[in-house]
């Protein structure tokens, strides 16, 4: 499919569509499931043969049926909410908008946003996506091959602020990892530090692995301290992975 052109027309569609996106996500509460479909979207890449990543292919039926993927059918239908009047828009962007900006709604940083994606159908093998079973190990290849670094591990696992499992859909118990899961703010690096003494709330393996690991660490308890500091670091590995496979134009 075609590189979408960006001209006035189009930046203006963006900035509509930014603006339906907001109300949509606020009125249905849905961040959470929203910045799951940019993050799924995105984290496919492989930045070796340039496939995957954020193109918009999540939503060929065949990809969304990937286990990883189970419950996003919800928002792949939100954003067709905002597509139909939005046409113009490719896919692509359209779940990367979608992800900043529930990211700016519940509270976090803003995040640079820039358009001119193209739209694809090819979807990736299934399997490149994290497994939340596995350690430090399997957590830092899936994000080199992105292009990613332990930073951006780091950072971008502070996405678990928002939001909870669904047993139904993941098999973990149905928790969610902070005690207001539609607000972005730090207390997922607070209430991992706290080990199990923090109770009712989700701790996958791949979050524990954070604490574990000292690399990891470092900016585990930075995060918990400073929220600004977090704030900061996640714009930047939220706009890279946003962006991976993508040269703006
Ligand atoms: C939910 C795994 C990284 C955002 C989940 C769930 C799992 C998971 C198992 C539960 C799904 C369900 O049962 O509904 C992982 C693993 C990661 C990772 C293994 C590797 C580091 C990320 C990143 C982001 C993110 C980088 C965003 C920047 C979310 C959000 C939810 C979620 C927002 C909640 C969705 C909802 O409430 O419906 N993740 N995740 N995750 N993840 Fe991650």
């Amino acid at each position: 499919m075609a590189t979408p052109v960006v001209d006035k027309e189009y930046l203006k569609e963006i900035e509509k569509a930014r603006r339906d996106l907001r109300a949509l996500i606020s009125s249905k509460g849905c961040a959470p499931i929203m910045l799951r479909l940019a993050w799924h979207s995105a984290g496919t890449y492989d930045a070796k043969t340039k496939t995957g990543g954020p193109n918009g292919s999540i939503r060929n039926p065949e990809e969304l049926k990937h286990i990883a993927n189970a419950g996003l059918e919800n928002a792949v239908k939100f954003c067709e909410e905002v597509k139909a009047k939005h046409p113009k828009i490719t896919y692509a962007d359209l779940y990367q908008l979608a992800g900043v900006v529930a990211v700016e709604v519940t509270g976090g940083p803003s995040i640079d946003f820039v358009p001119g994606r193209k739209d694809s159908m090819e979807s990736p093998e299934e399997g490149r996506l994290p497994d939340a079973k596995q350690g430090a190990k399997h957590l830092r290849e899936v994000f080199y091959r992105m292009g990613l670094s332990d930073k951006d591990i780091v950072a971008l696992s502070g996405g678990h602020t928002l939001g909870m499992a669904h047993k139904e859909r993941s098999g973990f118990e149905s928790l969610p990892w902070t005690n207001d899961p539609l607000k972005f703010d730090n207390s997922y690096f607070v209430e991992l530090l706290k080990g199990d003494s923090s109770k009712r709330l989700l701790k996958l393996p791949t979050d524990k692995v954070l604490v574990e690991d000292p690399e990891f660490r470092r900016y585990v308890e930075l995060y918990a301290e400073d929220e600004d500091a977090f704030f900061t670091d996640y714009a930047v590995s939220h706009k890279k992975l946003s962006e991976l496979g993508f040269t703006p134009p």
